[in-house]
């Protein structure tokens, strides 16, 4: 089944407990937290306090998303605080195995990501050692951007490379999805949704997860 990953970014993040309830009652299957370090992004959004205190609230998975230069050096960090995932984004590491294998060795699933520009083949030398592959679909940084156009093709060629190898890495997508465009990005390979400003504006975002979920 698709796994619909609400980003809290497009949370009112002065209610996020209300936020978080609203999405459980929702079904949503992830909670998607992006991480933001002025560096590897143009923007700064929170860190560790922030997963430390939703794992105190709610036992959905906690999906973290570091946009954060050499995000290694916080890997123990978020994997105390609670994360159940971690992503990285490739072009953020000098070492990017060395970084994937200290995430696999605290336990918990490692994602690689990838920016908009960055080549699909980039992710081969880590298709073994992945349990997620996140594709942008717009720039990092901001939410509330239109998903890129190429974002569907460059699923299915991620897909490909996968299955050429017999690799079932979770394959997300972030940026831009929304009820409309949902369908095809499944279509082309993605089984994991993060959605920001689409739940979270929402009136119906019960029925909207259950139709991803139908998907
Ligand atoms: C962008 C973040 C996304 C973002 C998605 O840098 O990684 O997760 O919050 O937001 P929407 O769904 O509004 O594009
Ligand atoms: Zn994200």
């Amino acid at each position: 089944m698709i796994k619909a990953a609400p980003s809290i970014l497009a949370a009112d993040i002065l209610h996020l407990e209300d936020e978080v309830r609203r999405m459980e009652r929702a079904k949503a299957d992830w909670l998607h937290i992006d991480v933001m370090d002025g560096n590897f992004v143009p923007n700064i959004s929170y860190g560790p306090a922030i997963v430390k205190a939703l794992k105190r609230i709610t036992s959905l998975y906690l999906d973290c998303h570091l946009m954060v230069d050499e995000g290694v050096r916080y890997v123990k960090t978020f994997a105390d605080a609670g994360a159940d995932g971690i992503t990285l984004h490739l072009e953020a590491h000098k070492d990017l195995r060395a970084a994937i294998k200290a995430i696999n060795d605290l336990g918990l699933r490692a994602g690689v990501s990838i920016k908009p520009q960055t080549p699909v083949e980039t992710l081969l030398p880590y298709l073994d050692d992945v349990g997620l592959i996140l594709l942008m679909s717009v720039e990092p940084g901001f939410g509330g951007q239109k998903m890129a156009s190429d974002a569907p093709a460059r699923m299915v060629e991620i897909k490909r490379l996968c299955n050429e190898r017999g690799k079932t890495p979770i394959l997300e997508v972030d940026g831009g999805i929304n009820m409309l465009n949902a369908a095809e990005i499944v279509k082309s390979g993605a089984n994991a949704l993060v959605m920001g400003t689409a739940l979270f504006t929402s009136k119906d975002a019960e029925g909207d997860i259950a139709a991803l979920h139908s998907l």
